[in-house]
């Protein structure tokens, strides 16, 4: 039975390193350190092999493909987003990426209401005020926010993730605006209005970002788009920190230009702890944690494992970002 050389660029959920190294086909080689691997032992650890199974950490580029040799079959990387893989180079090279889309929408979403109320309540800056000592009674003045139940919220992009985000909203009675590219089905069943980006952002008490990070969605939130925005707005963004130009948001809180910003996600990850945004008594920051539920990150790694193995035996990936290498 031939087999073929896989490398883990990281230590992923059991349940997907068990259908590697239980395969009987695939010769597991797995970075065992709590960091990405550094570039360069990246570049050596990838010579020769059929498959990679890759995190959102990794830049996956034409040096590093080269460095694998023409026999690499499939990258399948452990996310949803891929904007860290130069995919016109591997679909060049015939070679096949994989993706987990779906399995981490509701976690995501979770994850967003988090912020949202999270954000609109103070919550971390009312719990460290409380372990700081600080609760001396009941403030009348103390710790307010802005109302969610009955809001407008503004989600700019309405894909798996932020359909999901718009269901649970419907809840909270707001009324629901969304910017895509065109109207979609499905906001009819959640009774968003679609809007184009202006009116989106002027009339929005929360904007929540859900759109994938491309050439033409870099910095879409920049200075002058944050300036069209309510003074009392939150921006929410759980997507790429891409999508934001981070110094303008700095400066557009530190103004007052917006209220409060909630962001699971940042230019770079990690953020240096000397950022000005940490500083921010109004932003809220996560570790981009969105798909950190158990049941997310399991089939995460499942899907991905799933990926690696079709690609290295010669299958059909069953979530494959380009198709196109089929053709060829
Ligand atoms: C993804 O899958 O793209 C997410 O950002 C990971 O949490």
């Amino acid at each position: 039975m031939a087999t073929h050389n896989v490398f883990i660029t990281r230590r992923v959920p059991q349940k997907g390193l068990d259908m590697l190294l239980n395969a009987p086909d695939i010769e597991v080689d797995i970075w065992e350190g709590d960091l990405p691997p550094p570039r360069d032992l990246l570049l050596e650890k990838v010579q020769g092999i059929d498959g990679l199974y890759c995190l959102l950490t990794e830049k996956i580029d034409a040096e590093l493909l080269d460095a694998a040799g023409p026999q690499l079959k499939v990258v399948s990387q452990m996310a949803v987003g891929y904007d860290n893989i130069d995919v016109a180079a591997c679909t060049e090279r015939g070679i096949l990426v994989g993706n987990t889309p779906g399995v981490l929408t509701e976690a995501t979403a979770d994850l967003t209401l988090a912020l949202l109320l999270g954000t609109a309540r103070r919550i971390v800056t009312a719990a460290e005020a409380v372990k700081a000592g600080k609760w001396q009674t009941w403030e009348p003045m103390g710790y307010i926010g802005p109302d969610v139940y009955g809001s407008t919220v503004g989600i700019l992009g309405l894909g798996r993730i932020g359909l999901a985000v718009a269901k649970r909203l419907r809840g909270f009675n707001v009324k629901l605006l969304y910017y895509s590219r065109q109207p979609t089905i499905e906001a009819e069943a959640v009774d968003a209005e679609w809007v184009d980006l202006d009116t989106l952002l002027a009339d929005s008490d929360f904007v929540t970002i859900h759109c994938p990070l491309t050439p033409e969605t870099k910095h879409l939130i920049n200075a002058e788009r944050l300036r069209q925005m309510k003074s009392t707005a939150t921006l929410i963004n759980t997507a790429r920190g891409g999508v934001v130009d981070q110094d303008a948001l700095i400066e557009a809180l530190r103004e007052g230009v917006i209220a409060y910003a909630g962001l699971d996600v940042t230019t770079p990850e990690p953020i240096p702890v000397d950022n000005p945004l940490l500083d921010l008594p109004n932003a809220l920051v996560v570790p981009h944690i969105g798909s950190a539920s158990i049941s997310a990150r399991n089939k995460m790694a499942t899907m991905t494992a799933e990926n690696l193995l079709a690609g290295c035996r010669g299958e059909r990936l069953p979530n494959c970002v380009n198709p196109q290498v089929y053709e060829e």
